[in-house]
């Protein structure tokens, strides 16, 4: 990803630290003023002490005594210049962590605010481990340099403030100065350079270490009942073996650059010293002018480092930002509009297509992309229950997911109440349509949490109602601790048709004007099945039912519907009753037979709901 030569990786890195003070620019600033402070005091102390030397030490030597006022002068400076390096220090410090820690969670934020503002279809290219690594490691890594940059600019001015001072003393050691600073920075250039590629591979690695442990853990269930452990094992070992080989190739490099850094500093020093030596006895200069100039050298060699540490974590920096840049520009959002749909009394919806057509992006960019649906045109009338019934793959999710916008069509139309989905707000959308979809999905947290999700208007009476029409009342209040048992991550400690019936609860008590749902029942018995739909249509507190576009296979919940739509490769086949199309659709009436055999079949071996959770110690009751 960071392609390019390291040039460019340092012109960038500087851009990408030019937008961090943008952001924050009052912080940086006094950072900045610290180490600036902190700088001019480190020139200012080998003055001191040359004069200290100069004008206390070497009288007192010839004269055998101190000059007790002189002495106590000198102490008084160098305590005040202390002071004053230990405020600069501070304001630094205190200034480059806050800079440093709040870009971070500032961009945290944005990452994965924007995550959840881009469409499924780039979730669908999108590894979760890389999307994890992106909010975590990578904008860490985009701002590392930060934390030392104040420090840089600072040494920079001393450096300046160090060349004049060494002008104004004399023009030979200055010569030598402008010999030793210009070095140094050429190295700290040539290690950053050097580092570049190195630092880029290892960001990448991590994001792949980190992808492969996400998939491996995820898998869980799989990896065991297969046996795959090993080969697991292995997978993850090559890649966290070759990102340890990126980091040793790092810390190599480091380690022949870092004494070069540490020597050049003490080789100017020595410079110092014969050259001094030589202007001393021509009478050019004065011993405190010497011990200062030698004494500066000597207090450099630590600043200076600094931008070094800037350099060499630029390449990181920028191989960080660009994976965070890819996230926060990626494209294919989905603008709400501005239409609500709010009527006065809640009535249920009536949802339309208009001969849509969809396909899903291809996985890259180059590869054509198949499609999915072509000419659907359908209507669920208001208050209306619509099967949706066709083979696998026919493109039943992918129509339940036009219908609650997760996408849009690439050509036609998906209307509620006559308005297309794509002008309504977010709000509108939310509380008109609830999609039940085909994977549950259930959160860590308890079955009160996982049904209200946080929404308004949503307490203990609304979430039993749902819990009732959901038939999912009765295994609740057998849990333990009831509507305040934990169900574990991805709700673990549930069966499979507990799972369904919770996430339909958490539909229902949303009071949704239409009800999508993705074969949103298959583990629950099939009586209970056909109970919950009939309980949808005809609700026991006399309120209006809501508008439902069902995915189903089994005749008793097919039969319910006022109308079936059959679907095949993508096409609407055939639409009328279940008797109709049982009688005048082949292909329909071996579909519906078919699944009846299986399921029959099915129930002869098991159960529905046995399957044994993960954690067990919570009874299920079982499904009448
Ligand atoms: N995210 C995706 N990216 C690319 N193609 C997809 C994606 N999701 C589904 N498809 C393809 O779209 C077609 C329709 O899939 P869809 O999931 O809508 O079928 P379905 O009728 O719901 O099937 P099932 O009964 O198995 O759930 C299939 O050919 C499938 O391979
Ligand atoms: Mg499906």
């Amino acid at each position: 990803m960071a392609s390019g030569t390291s040039r460019d990786v340092v012109g960038r890195g500087l851009r990408v630290l030019g937008r961090a003070i943008r952001e924050q620019p009052r912080i940086f600033a006094v950072a900045v003023t610290g180490s600036v402070l902190f700088g001019l005091m480190v020139i200012a102390s080998a003055y001191v002490v040359g004069a200290v030397v100069g004008k206390v030490v070497v009288p007192a030597v010839a004269r055998g005594s101190v000059a007790d006022g002189a002495l106590a002068l000198a102490a008084a400076a160098l305590f005040g210049i202390s002071v004053l390096r230990v405020v600069g220090i501070f304001g630094r410090r205190l200034g480059a962590g806050y800079m440093q820690y709040r870009l971070q969670a500032t961009y945290r934020r944005r990452v994965t605010r924007r995550y959840l503002d881009l469409p499924l279809a780039w979730h669908h290219r999108n590894a979760t481990g890389t999307l994890l690594s992106n909010a975590n490691s990578d904008v860490e890594a985009a701002w590392y340099p930060i934390a030392p940059l104040p420090f840089a600019v600072g040494t920079l001015v001393m450096l300046v403030g160090a060349v004049v001072s060494l002008f104004l003393t004399d023009w030979a050691l200055a010569l030598v100065g402008l010999a030793v600073f210009p070095a140094l920075f050429a190295l700290n250039v040539v290690y950053s350079r050097r580092m570049a590629p190195r630092q880029a591979r290892a960001q990448r690695l991590r994001a792949e270490v980190s992808g492969i442990a996400h998939e491996s853990f995820d898998g869980a269930l799989v990896v065991k009942t297969m046996g795959r452990e090993a080969q697991e094992t292995a997978r993850f070992a090559a890649r966290a073996g070759d990102l340890r080989d990126a980091l040793i190739s790092v810390g190599r490099l480091r380690g022949v650059f870092d004494p070069m850094l540490e020597t050049l500093p003490s080789l100017g020093t020595l410079a110092v010293l014969v050259v001094g030596a030589i202007r001393l006895r021509q009478g050019a200069i004065t011993v405190t002018e010497l011990v200062s100039v030698a004494f500066l050298f000597t207090v450099l060699a630590f600043p200076v480092r600094a931008i070094g540490w800037v350099l060499a974590e630029l390449p990181r920096s920028v191989a960080g930002w660009d994976r965070v840049r890819r996230v926060l520009d990626a494209t294919g959002e989905m603008p709400y509009g501005e239409v609500a749909l709010d009527p006065a009394t809640p009535a249920p919806a009536t949802l339309a297509f208009h001969d849509v057509h969809f396909g899903y992006e291809p996985a890259e960019a180059h590869l054509p992309g198949a499609q999915v649906l072509g000419e659907v045109t359908f209507t669920v009338p208001a208050g209306k229950t619509v099967a949706l019934v066709g083979p696998t793959g026919a493109g039943k999710s992918t129509i339940a997911s036009l219908a609650v916008r997760l996408v849009d069509p690439d050509s036609g139309t998906v209307t509620l109440d006559g308005v297309d989905v794509r002008e309504l707000t977010a709000a509108s959308l939310a509380s008109t349509v609830a999609l039940v979809a085909q994977v549950p999905f259930v959160f860590d947290d308890t079955v009160r949490a996982n049904i209200t999700l946080d929404r308004p208007g949503i307490g203990d009476e609304e979430v039993w109602a749902a819990l009732r029409l959901a038939e999912a009342d009765g295994f609740v209040a057998a849990l333990p601790e009831g509507l305040d048992t934990m169900v574990g991550e991805r709700g673990t400690s549930l069966s499979g048709g507990q799972r369904q019936r919770l996430t339909l609860a958490r539909a229902l008590a949303g009071r949704p004007r239409l009800l999508v749902l993705d074969d949103a029942t298959s583990a629950v018995d099939p009586r209970v099945e056909a109970a919950i739909l009939a309980g949808l249509r005809a609700p026991a507190d006399g309120g209006a039912p809501a508008s439902i576009l069902v995915v189903a296979y089994r005749r008793a919940t097919i039969a319910l519907a006022d109308e079936v739509i059959y679907v095949e490769q993508g096409r609407v086949v055939a639409r009328g009753t279940h008797t109709d199309l049982l009688a005048t659709v082949p292909g329909y009436a071996d579909l519906v037979t078919a699944y009846e055999q299986a399921e029959q079949e099915r129930e002869q071996t098991r159960t529905y709901d046995e399957v044994t959770p993960l954690t067990s110690g919570l009874e299920v009751e079982v499904d009448r």
